[in-house]
């Protein structure tokens, strides 16, 4: 795992976009997994822009999105889809058929994640996979105790998820209590992991994280077992790691060997 300190939100957003789009360059179809949340817009900004100034290309591009909250339709604008296509989509040129979100209507939610995980598969796999973290150390929507090898299917969000959701909702009471997820085996099946985190909010589970025990209580930490993870923090986030320094020296020294 290689953790990269960036200043601030900004600076953390265009370092993830540069990485992001390198990878999309070096592969004529690609395959992007992408996360909702506030922290990837900003990454979603930038490669808007790049699409718009530097020729960015989606024409090829398949994407797979975590998860969705079930009982949402599409149209509902607190969706993930909605928020995927008013942030990213609708200003790429990306094309619609190879859009996948998970179908918060599903009226067969088993067999809809059979399928999905099946999409995943027949597309030959996610190359790159864009994730952020819950205040309580979730993946997509993998809460708590989520099994570290689990598949795609419906979770119970917990009461702090769905505080923190609440935001974007009129009131605490209009935040589905479900969703569907990708499980924490399909994330980290992805060839390559990209998680990003802002604000001193994040500072204590990125910690735990990063630094602590292997842990289905937080089960970002399983990303410790993945084999090409970046961490992209800025310097809020990163605030309570205890080797701080090292991942500065360990950026430093990367970017002298590749020169
Ligand atoms: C939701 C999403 C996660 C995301 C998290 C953090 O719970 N399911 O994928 O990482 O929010 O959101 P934010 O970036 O707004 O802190």
């Amino acid at each position: 795992m290689q953790v990269l300190i960036r200043a601030n939100y900004e600076e953390m957003s265009k370092e993830a976009a540069r990485y992001v789009s390198s990878e999309m360059r070096k592969k004529v179809k690609f395959v992007l997994g992408l996360a909702t949340g506030s922290t990837p817009l900003g990454l979603y900004k930038e490669l808007i822009r790049m699409h718009k100034e530097e020729g960015l290309d989606f024409e090829n591009v398949t994407t797979f999105n975590l998860d969705e909250y079930y009982g949402l339709s599409p149209t509902h604008e607190q969706s993930y889809s909605y928020f995927m296509w008013e942030n990213l989509f609708k200003h790429v040129n990306i094309k619609k058929e190879n859009v996948h979100i998970p179908d918060g209507m599903a009226k067969d939610v088993e067999k809809f994640c059979e399928e999905y995980e099946h999409m995943i598969k027949e597309a030959g796999g996610i190359d790159l996979q864009v994730l952020g973290i819950g205040s309580d150390g979730h993946i997509a929507f993998n809460e708590p105790l989520s099994s570290l090898g689990s598949r795609t299917r419906l979770k119970t969000l917990t009461q702090q998820t769905i505080e923190d959701n609440a935001r974007f909702f009129e009131n605490k009471d209009e935040v589905p209590r479900y969703a569907i997820t990708m499980g924490v085996g399909t994330v980290f099946e992805a060839h390559k992991c990209i998680l990003l985190a802002s604000s001193h909010s994040k500072a204590d589970v990125i910690a735990k994280a990063i630094e602590g025990p292997v842990a289905a209580y937080i089960t970002a930490s399983a990303m410790q077992l993945h084999r090409d993870t970046i961490v992209v923090l800025d310097e809020g986030a990163a605030a309570e790691l205890k080797r701080k320094d090292y991942y500065r020296y360990v950026d430093k020294m990367v970017k002298e060997f590749n020169k």
